[in-house]
């Protein structure tokens, strides 16, 4: 089950803000990429042989695009994989990346949408926005920054269908540049969905901010596993694969992916932090204990991520 990689063209670099560059990529024969819904993102293997996922950026359409577009930000402690992005790629090289996966995707039955964007979290929610404003739909994108100077993709932010629906709040501006987050969600809408991505700091005022809606309206995208998520391992226990019918048993130390293996069964993964939803496969939910940020409560009834879920007692039954 190893996950297809395409080789793109990198066909346009430009300088979005002082940290975040952009980078379009298209097929290197002028085909479409596969087609994806706002929201989805992609694994980009960058130079150096890292792998980092990337929102894409604008909004897909409804038939197979001709580009993706995703914006980096040089993270100041760059684990190696944003730095590759910055300074060794360039216009014209090929690179490989996964096809786009969607693990944050606007909610259809929403009445009312309420994207709130801290930083380079805007990627995701800005395709969001486009996406809505094509259908009509009625949403608000909040964005959340140091200063113009450090908004990104500030062009299609001035787009007629999109402008009236932003919202800045800018740090180093005055008042009348500012959102306060407390009264934005005081009052939880009925029908009204809320989607957030940015740093752990923006995520955790959010998440502190909106504790008191319902769940289910709550939609987050995480860059890296919240400080306080609880990693992969615990007590030990079983793997019952309910297909093979076998059993694989899960050390104390050990995350239910690496256990399968281990006995050389391929399951794909790629950010293993819960995050990206590669290595999700189906299986009786509620005797999880899930620890991923890709799974909606509803689909963890019936869906599991493997690179960090454990069982609530001595066996967890998977689909396979
Ligand atoms: S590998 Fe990304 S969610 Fe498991």
């Amino acid at each position: 089950m190893l996950e297809r990689i395409l080789t793109v063209r990198v066909a346009r670099i430009a300088r979005q803000t002082p940290e975040i560059l952009s980078f379009e990529f298209t097929h290197p024969l002028g085909r479409a990429l596969p087609a994806y819904q706002a929201g989805a993102h992609i694994d980009v293997h960058t130079p150096g042989g890292f792998m980092r996922q990337y929102s894409l950026a604008q909004d897909g359409g409804d038939a197979a695009p001709l580009s993706y577009l995703i914006g980096v930000k040089r993270e100041g402690a760059s684990r190696g994989g944003s730095a590759a992005m910055h300074e060794r790629v360039r216009e014209g090289d090929l690179v490989p990346i996964s096809a786009p996966r969607n693990t944050f995707p606007v909610q259809a039955a929403a009445r009312r949408h309420l994207l709130l964007a801290g930083g380079i979290g805007m990627t995701p929610l800005l395709a969001m926005a486009q996406s809505l404003a094509r259908s009509g739909a009625d949403f608000t994108l909040c964005l959340f920054a140091r200063s113009e100077e450090h908004l990104a993709f500030a062009e299609a932010l001035r787009a007629p269908a999109l402008a009236p629906h932003v919202r800045l709040h800018l740090d180093r501006e005055g008042a009348g540049q500012k959102i306060d987050l407390r009264a934005l969600l005081a009052e939880p809408a009925a029908d009204t969905h809320l989607y957030v991505c940015g740093p752990a700091g923006f995520m955790d005022a959010v998440r502190q901010a909106a504790a008191h809606w319902p769940e289910d309206a709550l939609h987050a995208e995480y860059f890296a596993a919240p400080a306080d998520a609880g990693g992969a391992t615990g007590k030990p226990f079983v793997l019952k694969l309910a297909q093979r019918g076998i059993t694989v048993p899960v050390a104390a130390d050990q995350s239910a992916v690496d256990a399968l293996h281990g006995v050389g069964i391929d399951i794909p993964v790629s950010c293993q932090q819960g995050l990206c939803g590669t290595c999700v496969v189906a299986g009786e939910g509620a005797g999880a204990e899930h620890r991923d940020f890709c799974l909606t409560r509803s689909e963890r009834s019936h869906k599991i991520a493997l690179c960090c879920a454990r069982a609530v007692g001595e066996e967890l039954v998977l689909d396979l």
